[in-house]
Order: C-alpha cells, then structure tokens, then sequence
C-alpha cells in the first residue's frame, strides 16, 4: 500500500472536489491498486481507496460491527432525516433493507413498466423537428416524474406540481457548491430566519416534508389494496417483529429514495445518450435489435435485450455515476488483502478504478458493449451499484428505468449530437455526469 505524502491535505482535497477522475486516474498511475490519502482537510483520518477485486471483496465481507458508516453519511442527515436507511447501522439498518428491498426487485417491477414509458412519451411529445434539446435538462424531468408517480404513487394533481416544483429547485440548489456547502460545514447551519442560507434551507424542507406528511396521512385513511406504488407497499411491510415504518420513518426513506435514485439514473441516461451517439456501429445495433421487437415490444420484451443490456452495463462501467462506494471507518482493527488497518482508518472501495483496471478490462478506456455479452465480471470486477450489506436498493429498479426510457425515445425519434466539443465527466452533486448538457438535434419524429 503507498501513502501519498507529496502533495498537502487539502490541496488533495480540493483536486478531488474539482477533478475526481482524474484525481483517481493520476493516483492509480502513481501507486496501483491500494493508495491512502489524506482527503478531508488537515489532521484527517488517512482514507484508503481500493480497486483490486480481492481487496473489494474484502471489504464487503467485513462484519457490519467492526465497521462505522455513520462517521461519513453524517453529511446527509439535514437532507435524508435521522432515520433515513443511509443513516442506520447494524439491526436498524438490516430491519429498513428488509423492508425497502422487496418493492424494488422482482415480478413488482413489472407493474412499473407501463408507467415509465407513458411518462417518456408524454414529456417528449413537443420535441419538433430540427429543434435542438439538453438531454441533461430533460432526463431529471423524466426520472423526476418516474419517481413522483412510481415510488411515491402521487398522480398529477395540485399536490404533485407543487412537491415537483420545489423539489426540482431544491435539488437544482444542491448541487451547487456554494448551497452544498452548508451541508458539509455544519458551523453554518445556523438559523438566523428565512432570509439566511440555513434558514431558506429549513423553510423549504418543512415546505415538502409538509406536502409529504399529507400525502402519507391520506394513504393512511384511504386503504386501497390495489396500488402498487413503493409507498403503499412501504406503509403496508413488516419486519420480523410484525411492526410496520412510522410516519417519520416513511418520510425520510422517500426523501432518500429520491435523492438517490433520480439525479444518478438521469445521470447515466445523459451518458447513455452521448456514447450511443458517438459511437456510430453502437447505435445502428442498438436501433435494430430495437426494430427486431416489431410488434411484440413491451416493456417486458424491451428490457430482455441483450445489446441493449449490454449498451447499459458498459455505459455504467466506463462512466460509472457514484465513483465510489459508501465509505467505512475501521471501529478496531481489520485486515483487507493482507494488510491491517487500524481504528480510525476509513476504507472506500474505488469503484470507477476498479471499472478500469486493464487487467480485467482489455482497453478499458475503450466503450465497447460487446464486452459484456463475451464474458462476465464478478461483482467485485464490475460494480457500478457498490455491493455487500450496504449496495444500491434501487439497482434492478434503475437498470429497468434507463432501458425503458432510452428504448421509447430511440423508438420515438432519430437524434444527432450538436458540435463536437469533447464531453468530460464532471460532478454534479455527488454524481460525476457528461458536460456541456449533451445537446442534440432532433431529426425525425416517429
Ligand atoms: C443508475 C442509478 C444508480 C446508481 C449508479 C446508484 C449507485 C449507488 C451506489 C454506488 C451506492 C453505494 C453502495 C455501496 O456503498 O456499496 C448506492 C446506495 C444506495 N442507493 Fe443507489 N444508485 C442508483 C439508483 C438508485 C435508485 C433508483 C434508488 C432508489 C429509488 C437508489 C437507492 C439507494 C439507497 C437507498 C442506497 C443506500 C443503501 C444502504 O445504505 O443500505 N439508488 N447507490
């Protein structure tokens, strides 16, 4: 393992703020698999980043007890709440995976299927001919809306436009330095009225928590055993001890589910709209196993695909969205591929350098999706949704979106990149997403 000791604290800091693949690219050069930093300012823990899939697994199989998550999700409470799966350890955070889980996997997918590609379909029926649009503008909406209607099970209605305007904005806010920044300094979350920054946060969030608090207590008088949305599924699950989600509880696993599971879906779309443009033998494969379906697409048939599949997971590979996975600080000791680590040490299982190393990946800066269905990669080769106790909950759920939404509008319209200005990953939150807003020309409509 190599310590970077060349370069002061917060100036690796801040390079990995402005720059973080290359910031990742230019470490792994230097020192391989296993490197530690000091990321966090002056006096901080050393951080070890890891992208050897033995070290990976390692990291995954340490017992949840020997471990602390919570020193690092501190950041989220303000926006997820206290009780925010992000923010459990231990039984409590098994007892909301039990519970979170099932409405995401399975036959319940399925019922979700129509839904999202009426939602594509209604958001994109103005684009005309010859007009240019920001796939990077449209995609939040659409992945925006999927969850309103989908997770929450809120129809268009006044309560819908009003939780959709403030939370675009809010979320629009937040990936802004200068507003994220109230999160990760908590000196400045001090409430001094509506007109401080802390204070605009909290009135905003009280505005939507309000919104959502009404549409829980309806759902609770209301009893209507069809619906099939991840709310109603949520207020109805138990956990092994037969108790069900309190309001609170409720609340703030819809916020998290939001704030996780729109911006990161809308930001592999944008990708996947760019590659698939700027590669020209990717899209016409893509646009006939499209055209293979003929009458029988569906939902179901559209995400079976193989190419279409494999266009996907090699997007999320070489663009993975989350660069790493949820860092852990080590309680005691604990040992990863031979080495020890000692109490304090926080440990971040690199998934964008894992997704690159050449000796898993042949050219891996190469987007080659036929990768995919020539051969297949463990779960700690190719890891785009983390893995273990603590891997994405929304990943079949977010696989099945992007297929579904990319398919209705490859069926929908030809589309063509504007310029040809280099696109580079660059962060938007805490997700790293293409620049420049991925403009296209829209060529024909179907
Ligand atoms: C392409 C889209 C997405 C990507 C790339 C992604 C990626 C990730 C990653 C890397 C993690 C951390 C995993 C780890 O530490 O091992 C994570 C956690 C999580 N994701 Fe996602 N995610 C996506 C979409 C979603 C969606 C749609 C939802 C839900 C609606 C969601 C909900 C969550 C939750 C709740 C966690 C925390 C799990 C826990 O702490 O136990 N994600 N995601």
């Amino acid at each position: 393992m190599k310590l970077e000791k060349q370069t002061p604290a917060l100036l690796q800091t801040l390079q990995l703020i402005a720059n973080p693949t290359q910031f990742f690219d230019s470490c792994a050069a230097k020192y391989g698999d296993t490197f530690t930093m000091r990321v966090l300012g002056f006096n901080s823990p050393p951080v070890v980043f890891f992208s050897h899939p033995e070290a990976i697994s390692d990291c995954f199989v340490v017992p949840a007890i020997e471990l602390d998550f919570q020193k690092a999700t501190q950041v989220f409470k303000p926006l997820f709440g206290e009780r925010s799966i992000v923010l459990q350890e231990g039984k409590l955070h098994n007892r909301q995976r039990q519970l979170l889980m099932p409405p995401f996997h399975g036959d319940r997918m399925k019922s979700y299927g129509e839904n999202i590609c009426q939602i594509t379909q209604e958001i994109t029926q103005n684009w005309q001919v010859d007009s240019v649009i920001s796939i990077s503008q449209v995609m939040p909406d659409i992945t925006l809306q999927i969850i309103l209607q989908v997770v929450f099970g809120i129809n268009p209605g006044t309560r819908y436009e009003k939780l959709k305007k403030q939370l675009t904005s809010l979320l629009e806010d937040i990936t802004k330095p200068w507003y994220s920044s109230l999160f990760f300094f908590p000196p400045l979350q001090k409430d001094f009225g509506a007109w401080s920054p802390w204070g605009n946060y909290l009135k905003r969030r009280e505005e939507i928590d309000k919104l959502i608090y009404a549409e829980i207590s309806e759902r609770r008088l209301e009893k209507d055993d069809l619906r099939t949305d991840i709310l109603s599924l949520l207020m109805s699950a138990r956990d092994d001890n037969g108790q069900q989600m309190t309001d609170k509880e409720l609340r703030d696993q819809l916020v998290s589910l939001l704030l996780l599971g729109y911006e990161t879906t809308a930001g592999v779309l944008a990708w996947l709209f760019y590659l698939i443009h700027s590669h020209s033998t990717v899209k016409e494969k893509l646009r006939e196993e499209l055209d293979s379906l003929g009458e029988c697409a569906n939902p179901e048939s559209i995400v079976q695909l193989p190419y279409l599949t494999a266009v996907c997971q090699e997007t999320l590979r070489i663009h993975p969205i989350a660069l790493i996975c949820t860092p852990r600080m080590v309680k005691d000791k604990v040992e990863i591929a031979g080495d020890k680590y000692t109490s304090g040490t926080i440990l971040v299982p690199s998934i964008y350098l894992a997704h690159r190393r050449a000796e898993t990946y042949s050219e891996p800066d190469k987007f080659q999706p036929e990768r995919f269905l020539n051969q297949k990669y463990t779960a700690y080769e190719y890891l785009p949704f983390g893995g273990g106790y603590r891997g994405c909950i929304g990943s079949a759920f977010s696989m099945y979106e992007m297929k579904l939404v990319l398919a209705t509008i490859l069926s929908d319209f030809k589309l063509e990149l504007v310029g040809d200005r280099p696109v580079k990953p660059v962060r938007r939150g805490i997700t790293i997403v293409p620049s420049g807003g991925v403009p296209m020309k829209v060529k024909v409509r179907s």
